[in-house]
């Protein structure tokens, strides 16, 4: 099957990381059974003091690999902020040193990414919101954006082709949820006001912040989208994006957050600020009416529970694909009670195997619940994880299917935030690709998603992702895209708070989240060790196995070419931020290796 993606570019997680010279793939079968030789014993307890937070470079990563992620964890006694951006971590902290709880901070890190993180914003965006309080009370917050309800079915297709509307300008964003989902959080299981929540993030855009290398970068490679569009003004004050060292002040977005600390969510759905949202939106040829914003409303949702080898997991359901799918691998793998050597062939193989069937069920079978029916229950099942298991072969890639589109029924980041009581939020957001559609609400001060490129918009043909997905994820009025974030929060086998992780990468977050896991829970990794180790992703469309270079030995590579996989190289896979509790009850922070970020505790 031929795929071609409509996309204008995925993006990488990080810029810079060259691929080296295109490796020779000889073909060396290694037997199944030779590879199982050392199998490690799985599902041990979880990290353990001091090793939860030490790196300890493990055997099976390939010669250099270590040195060239590997960075220092935070450690800290009380509560722990991980996010893609130093300012943000430190408006979480500031929060919960004033006495708030994690909802509190996660809701604080939540506006100032949009300040000083830009790329995935995200009040012009939406995302999703796994808690857990200490008192077991767990609850998921879907604030997905939702289709405009001029919104058609077809509505990206001309002369039978994919356009990039769906990606780029006004028509590719969806109705923007952060702010209403956010607010609602807070409203359930926080301690704070908005007001107060809101401050770090107003003190930022109005007094300014200085930009660093990676803003500055990321301003620069994206000025073709950004100066199609109002936020060349601000972004692009004299032609070029702010220099490192620069102060960036956005008094516009200062005046837009305020209005809603002050007034709550209703300044943006039917206040000034959707005003400027559709002034904007006729200005640059978008459908999103008054109508859609008053319309708008988070869902409040029970998480999904899945268990792993004892360790139980609170994972985001429909809307988002993530919780399901990444329960559905696990569940795979859990059929093993002996597992490969770590990056050997034969692990790579059986990763590989279990997401090209969770994928094909992700792609083909889930859509938001208010429109399609989900066979939840059906898919986290362990027997039906054990019938999927059951076809796969040791030493041989299965083909995907054929697609049936038919068949029944970059950018995002994610923040982990834990206080001192051990309530957990772990937090997911998205403006979709970089700096979202590129359009940019002049009288907001805010960037809006290019969300719409996530549902089916040719069902059949994929999207920037490379994704194919079904009808059960068309696009129809008021209906909520299908996501791949995976929010997720890990009970140790005592079902006490564990881990706190989830991440960016579009169809990557899935499988990216499953392996930072499976590293900690089978692999027995300390967190550092568990984020950097090499990552491969599949999809099951395009029937290929991506994986990081210079991540796999020559052999294994060699084993797996045999074996009928299709590699494929990438820089880099999937931008995960997580922390972890060691026996001696420290939290552990670590920021994806792979990106710019940070662990602040205090
Ligand atoms: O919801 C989703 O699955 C996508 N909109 C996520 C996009 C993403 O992670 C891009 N970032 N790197």
């Amino acid at each position: 099957m031929k795929l071609e993606s409509n996309s204008r570019t995925i993006l990488p997680v990080i810029p810079g990381i060259t691929l080296p010279p295109k490796r020779r793939v000889s073909v060396a079968i290694v037997a199944f059974a030779t590879l199982l030789a050392g199998c490690s014993q799985t599902g041990a307890r979880s990290g353990d003091g001091q090793s939860a937070a030490t790196p300890v470079i493990h055997p099976a990563f390939p010669e250099g690999w270590a040195a060239k992620r590997e960075r220092p964890p935070t450690v800290a006694d009380h509560g722990m902020v991980v996010t893609n951006s130093p300012l943000a971590s430190e408006a979480g902290v500031e929060i919960l040193k004033k006495g708030g709880n994690a909802v509190d901070a996660a809701v604080a890190v939540g506006f100032a990414l949009e300040v000083t993180y830009p790329f995935a914003g995200n009040i012009g965006g939406g995302g999703f919101m796994v808690i857990r309080m200490a008192n077991g009370q767990a609850l998921a917050v879907d604030y997905r954006e939702t289709a405009p309800l001029a919104a058609t079915r077809d509505m990206y297709i001309e002369n039978g082709k994919l356009t990039q509307k769906s990606t780029v300008g006004a028509l590719a964003s969806g109705v923007p949820g952060s702010v209403a989902g956010m607010a609602a959080a807070l409203a359930k299981y926080g301690t704070m006001s908005l007001h107060d929540v809101m401050q770090p993030a107003i003190r930022l855009a109005a007094d300014g912040f200085v930009v660093d290398s990676a803003l500055s970068h990321s301003l620069s490679s994206s000025g073709r989208l950004i100066k199609q569009f109002a936020g060349a003004a601000v972004f692009f004050p004299n032609g070029e994006a702010p220099a490192p060292g620069t102060r960036l002040r956005q008094p516009q977005l200062a005046q837009t957050l305020t209005l809603i600390a002050d007034q709550g969510p209703s300044a943006f759905y039917s206040g000034p600020i959707a005003d400027a949202i559709v002034a904007q939106m006729q200005h640059d040829g978008g459908i999103i009416t008054r109508a859609d914003l008053a319309a708008y409303k988070p869902v409040m949702r029970e998480p999904i529970v899945g268990k792993y080898r004892g360790y139980t997991l609170y994972a985001m359901p429909p809307s988002s694909s993530g919780g399901v799918t990444t329960i559905e691998i696990l569940n795979q793998l859990e059929t093993w009670k002996t597992l490969p050597p770590f990056n050997s062939a034969a692990y790579k193989h059986l990763l590989a195997e279990t997401f090209q069937r969770a994928f094909i069920d992700r792609n083909t079978k889930l859509g938001d619940p208010a429109f399609v029916t989900n066979p939840l229950a059906m898919l986290t099942d362990k027997a039906y994880a054990k019938q999927l298991t059951s076809t796969i072969t040791p030493d041989r890639a299965t083909p995907s299917p054929v697609f049936s589109a038919a068949a029944e029924p970059m950018h995002t980041t994610h923040y982990s935030v834990v206080d001192g009581a051990g309530n957990a939020v772990s937090t997911t957001t998205t403006l979709n690709s970089g700096y979202g559609s590129g359009v940019f609400i002049a009288g907001g001060g805010f960037f809006m998603n290019d969300e719409m490129d996530d549902f089916a918009a040719q069902p059949g043909k994929p999207n920037q992702f490379g994704l194919v997905q079904g009808e059960i994820n068309a696009i129809q009025p008021g209906k909520r895209m299908l996501s791949a974030m995976s929010p997720t929060i890990v009970l140790d086998r005592d079902g006490k708070l564990m881990m706190v992780v989830g991440a960016a990468g579009g169809p990557t977050i899935i499988t990216g989240v499953t392996q930072v896991i499976l590293n900690v829970i089978d692999q027995h990794m300390s967190l550092p060790d568990a984020m950097f180790a090499p990552r491969v992703h599949g999809q099951a469309w395009p029937d290929v196995l991506t994986y990081e270079a210079g991540g796999l030995s020559q052999a294994a590579m060699d084993s797996l070419t045999a074996m009928g996989h299709n590699l494929r190289a990438t820089n880099a896979l999937t931008n995960v931020n997580a922390l972890l509790r060691g026996a001696d009850g420290r939290w552990v922070g670590v920021y994806e290796p792979r990106s710019t970020g940070a662990a602040v505790g205090y």
